[in-house]
C-alpha cells in the first residue's frame, strides 16, 4: 500500500509536470508547434529513453514516437527484449521545429539553445522517475544528458555514470537507421542498435 501510494504520488507530480510544460514559453518552437510533447511512461520507469525532438506525427497526436521513427525503435526495443510500456520515452526537446516545404512540414535539427531552453523539463522528468538507466539516442538527446556536445561514435554501447546517480547509454537515434540508404548497411546498424538496447534491457527488473 505505501509504495502503490508513493506511485501515484510520482504520477501526480509527472501529471503537475506535463501541465506546466503544456504553456511553456521558454524557447520559440512552441508558436508554430501544436503541441507539447511530454514523455510518456510509468512514473517509477528503471529506463528513460531519450530522442531529439517530436517529429510531424508526434506533434499532431501529442505523443513521444508514434512515427516512422517510433516503430523503428518499437522493433529495435522488442528484439533486445525490452517490453516499451515499462520505460519513460521522452524527447530533448518538447516542441516539433520544422519548416513547410508545400504540403509536407520538413523536421530541422533543434539549436543548442533550445536544446538548453528545453532542458529543465528533461531535469525534472528525471528528478521524478529516477530510473536506474538514462539511454541517450542520437546527438541531441546525448547533448541533453550530458549537459555538452558527446559524440556518439566514441561514446556508445557503454555504461557511463551520470552526475545525478543513474548511468547513460548512449546510442544512434532510430532515424538514423531510416535514413541509411544501402540495405546491407541498414541491416548491420540495426543490430548494432538492438545489441546497444541489450546493455539497457538488463536494467528491468
Ligand atoms: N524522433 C524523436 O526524436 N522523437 C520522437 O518523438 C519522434 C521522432
Amino acid at each position: 500500500e505505501p509504495a502503490m501510494k508513493r506511485k501515484q504520488a510520482l504520477a501526480d507530480s509527472l501529471e503537475a509536470l506535463r501541465e506546466e510544460a503544456s504553456h511553456c514559453r521558454a524557447c520559440h518552437l512552441w508558436k508554430d508547434a501544436t503541441q507539447t510533447v511530454f514523455g510518456e511512461g510509468p512514473p517509477d520507469a528503471q529506463i528513460m529513453l531519450v530522442g531529439e525532438q517530436p517529429g510531424d506525427k508526434e506533434d499532431l497526436a501529442g505523443k513521444p514516437f508514434v512515427g516512422p521513427a517510433g516503430q523503428m525503435l518499437d522493433r529495435a526495443l522488442e528484439h533486445a527484449g525490452i517490453d516499451r510500456n515499462k520505460t519513460y520515452v521522452t524527447n530533448a526537446v518538447k516542441h516539433f521545429k520544422f519548416v513547410r516545404r508545400g504540403k509536407i512540414r520538413l523536421h530541422q535539427k533543434p539549436s543548442t539553445a533550445e536544446i538548453k531552453a528545453c532542458r529543465p523539463w528533461y531535469e525534472r522528468e528525471l528528478a521524478v522517475i529516477k530510473p536506474d538507466l538514462v539511454v541517450a539516442m542520437g546527438a541531441t538527446a546525448a547533448q541533453c544528458v550530458f549537459g555538452k556536445i558527446t559524440p556518439i561514435n566514441k561514446n556508445r554501447g557503454r555504461l557511463i555514470d551520470l552526475n545525478e546517480g543513474a548511468k547513460a547509454l548512449v546510442t544512434v537515434h532510430p532515424s538514423y537507421l531510416l535514413r541509411l540508404p544501402d540495405e546491407e548497411t541498414k541491416a548491420q546498424e540495426y543490430e548494432r542498435f538492438v545489441s546497444d538496447l541489450k546493455i539497457a534491457a538488463a536494467f528491468l527488473r
